[in-house]
């Protein structure tokens, strides 16, 4: 396994779009261990492959408290089950340090490949719902940032750019 760079915001790479599998084999698999390995070693509970600049439709997430759920999602796509709208503080690894609340679907219906490439649904709502709508939002080169305010978004743009120029110096 390998841990892989993580891209911040407001990198441009992070703004393309990831390509269906079309076919899940060792490597698709390799690059979500290595995902995973990414998103344990940076504390976070979802991660995308566009993320880590791989434009494939690839997504990780694990909400258990110690590492032991990971969820491997491939292709996924989902459809709305409640139009309820819910909101809450939502951060990302590629904005570090910033929690901004964000609206969401309250219910959702996923489809995906699992690590076997065999189909998958699942319904989610919650945390959940909310990571599988945040990661999906990246394969499409979207960002919660996207959903705050020109404001707020252009507040945390400054900030992480001074930041970035910071480390570099
Ligand atoms: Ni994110």
């Amino acid at each position: 396994m390998a841990v892989l760079d993580i891209l911040h915001f407001p990198d441009p790479r992070l703004r393309n779009k990831a390509k269906p599998v079309k076919r899940v084999n060792d490597r698709i698999r390799q690059l979500a261990d290595d995902m995973l390995e990414t998103m344990y070693l940076a504390k976070g509970i979802g991660l995308a492959a566009v993320q880590v600049n791989v434009l494939k439709r690839v997504v990780v997430i694990d909400l258990s408290p110690n590492a032991t759920q990971p969820r491997v999602l491939i292709n996924p796509v989902y459809t709305v089950v409640s139009d309820k709208i819910v909101g809450a503080d939502e951060g990302c690894l590629s904005v570090p340090g910033f929690y901004e609340p964000v609206s969401r679907f309250e219910r959702i219906q996923v489809e995906f490949l699992d690590r076997q490439g065999n189909q998958q649904v699942l319904e989610a709502d919650g945390l959940l719902g909310a990571c599988i709508q945040h990661e999906c939002d990246h394969l499409d080169g979207i960002l919660f940032v996207d959903h705050v305010s020109n404001l707020k978004r252009q507040f945390i743009r400054r900030k992480l750019v001074k930041r970035q120029r910071t480390r570099a110096e």
